[in-house]
C-alpha cells in the first residue's frame, strides 16, 4: 500500500514527508494505523546525525499509539481493532531477559531492530523498490506501521489514542524508573533532576509509590510548575550549588532515592552526590553524549550509595504499559500538562523547532481518522 510519511533522506537536513510503500505483515508482524505520535529527542538526535549508530534513509518516530488493520501469520496476542501503544523495547516472554524479573531488555530481535529491520532481516517499507529502514522498530511518523506482534502493548480502547501516544517513551520510562527500577518505599523523600517528560514522570511514579518529599529540580519556571502539578513538594533551580542544598534539605545527608532525567553527566553525578549515605538510591535515565564518562568519586559508593540505569523505566512493555495507562483512566496520573502541541504529520520538523525552543513538554502529531 502508499502510505504518506515523514523520511529522513539526509542527515541534518528536514525531514521529508511524501509518499512511500508499506508491503502487507509477514507471519508475526501487525499492520497498524496510527492515531498519534510523539515527537522525541531521540528522533531529533538521529536526524542531527549525532547518533552514530543511525541510518537513511528511514521513517522516524517511536512514540506512536494506533489500531491494528490486519495481522500476519501466527499472530494471536492482537487483532483487527485492537488500540496499542508501539514499543521500541518489545517483550518477547521468552528470552532469558523476559523470564526474569529484573530486567525489561528483551534479547529477541534487538540486532535486527538496531539495524533498521524486521526481525526477518527484512524492511516492508521501499520506495521505487529500494528499502526503507524501520526506525527503532516503530517508523510511527506514518499513516501506517508494520511493525512485531512483540513490540506491541495492547491498551483499554477507551484510552484517547493521542494521550495515549506519550507512554510509547517517555512517560513510561520516568513513571518505570520510580516503580521498577528505584522500587520507591512509601514516606522516602525523592529528588528529580530535569523535568522533561521523563523526569515530570518520575516525579509522578515517586507520587504513586508514596514518597513523603518529592524534590524537583531544573532551570526552566515554567517545567518546575509543570513538576508540582505531578506531586513534586519541592522546586530547586538546577545549578552547581544544589547539591549543597539539596543535602541541605534532608537533615545533612541526602535523598533516598533520586533521579536524573536530563542527559547530562554533571548532573547524573550530582544525582549521585545527593543520593544519601547508607542507602541512597541515584537512577540514571538520560542518554549521555558519545564518549562521554559519568564520574563518581568512589567515597560515595563506598559509604552506601547506589547507582542503577534504567531504559523504558525497565518497563516490560506489553504486560506494563497497558497497567500504566489503566492508572491514567484512574485519574492516578494526569498525562494532560504534558501535551502541548498538536501537529499534523506534514508540519513534524515545526515538532522539532518546538523542541528545541523547549517550548512545552511534547508536541503530538495527530493522523486524519
Ligand atoms: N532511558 C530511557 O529509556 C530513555 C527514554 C527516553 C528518553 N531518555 C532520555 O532522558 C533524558 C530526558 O528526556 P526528556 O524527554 O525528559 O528531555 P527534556 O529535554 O524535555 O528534559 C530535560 C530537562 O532537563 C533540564 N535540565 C537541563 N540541565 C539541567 C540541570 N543542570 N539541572 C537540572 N535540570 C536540567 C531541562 O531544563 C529540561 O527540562 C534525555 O537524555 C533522553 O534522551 C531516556
Ligand atoms: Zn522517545
Ligand atoms: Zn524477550
Amino acid at each position: 500500500m502508499r502510505i504518506k510519511a515523514a523520511v529522513l533522506e539526509e542527515f541534518g537536513a528536514p525531514l521529508r514527508v511524501g509518499e512511500i510503500d508499506l508491503a502487507e505483515p509477514k507471519p508475526g508482524e501487525v499492520l497498524v494505523r496510527l492515531a498519534a505520535c510523539g515527537v522525541c529527542h531521540t528522533d531529533l538526535y538521529t536526524a542531527s546525525g549525532a547518533d552514530p549508530s543511525g541510518y537513511a534513509p528511514t521513517v522516524l518516530g517511536h512514540e506512536g499509539a494506533g489500531i491494528v488493520e490486519r495481522v500476519g501469520d501466527g499472530v494471536a496476542s492482537v487483532a483487527p481493532g485492537d488500540h496499542v501503544v508501539t514499543l521500541f523495547s518489545p517483550q518477547c516472554r521468552e528470552c532469558i531477559h523476559c523470564l526474569d524479573p529484573r530486567t525489561n531488555l528483551c534479547l529477541a530481535i534487538r540486532e535486527q531492530q538496531n539495524l533498521g529491520f524486521l526481525p526477518d532481516g527484512t524492511t516492508r517499507l521501499s520506495r521505487d523498490g529500494e528499502p526503507v529502514r524501520h526506525f527503532m522498530g516503530t517508523s510511527t511518523f506514518a499513516e501506517y506501521t508494520v511493525m512485531p506482534e512483540i513490540a506491541l502493548a495492547k491498551i483499554n480502547p477507551e484510552a484517547p489514542l493521542d494521550h495515549a501516544c506519550v507512554f510509547a517513551c517517555g512517560l513510561s520510562t520516568g513513571l518505570g524508573a520510580a516503580i521498577n527500577t528505584a522500587k520507591v518505599a512509601p514516606g522516602s523523600t525523592c529528588v528529580v533532576f530535569g523535568a522533561g517528560l521523563v523526569g515530570l514522570g518520575a516525579v509522578a511514579g515517586c507520587r504513586l509509590q508514596g514518597a513523603e518529599r518529592i524534590i524537583a529540580v531544573d532551570l526552566s519556571p515554567d517545567r518546575l510548575d509543570l513538576a508540582r502539578g505531578q506531586g513534586a513538594t519541592e522546586l530547586l533551580t538546577g545549578g552547581p550549588d544544589v547539591v549543597q542544598q539539596i543535602v541541605q534539605l534532608t537533615g545533612g545527608f541526602g535523598a533516598d532515592y533520586t533521579f536524573e532525567a536530563t542527559g547530562n553527566v554533571a548532573v547524573m553525578r550530582q544525582a549521585v552526590e545527593s543520593a544519601r549515605m547508607g542507602w541512597g538510591l541515584a537512577t540514571v535515565c538520560g542518554v549521555a553524549g558519545k564518549g562521554e564518562t559519568l564520574d563518581i568519586v568512589p567515597r560515595f559508593l563506598i559509604t552506601g550509595r547506589r547507582v542503577a540505569g534504567s531504559s523504558f523505566g525497565g518497563v516490560k512493555g506489553r504486560d506494563g504499559v497497558p497497567l500504566l495507562v489503566e492508572r491514567w483512566l484512574g485519574g492516578e496520573i494526569d498525562v494532560a500538562p504534558l501535551i502541548s502541541h498538536r501537529l499534523t504529520l506534514v508540519e513534524v520538523n515545526r515538532g522539532f523547532e518546538l523542541m528545541e525552543a523547549q517550548d512545552g513538554i511534547r508536541s503530538v502529531i495527530v493522523f486524519d481518522s
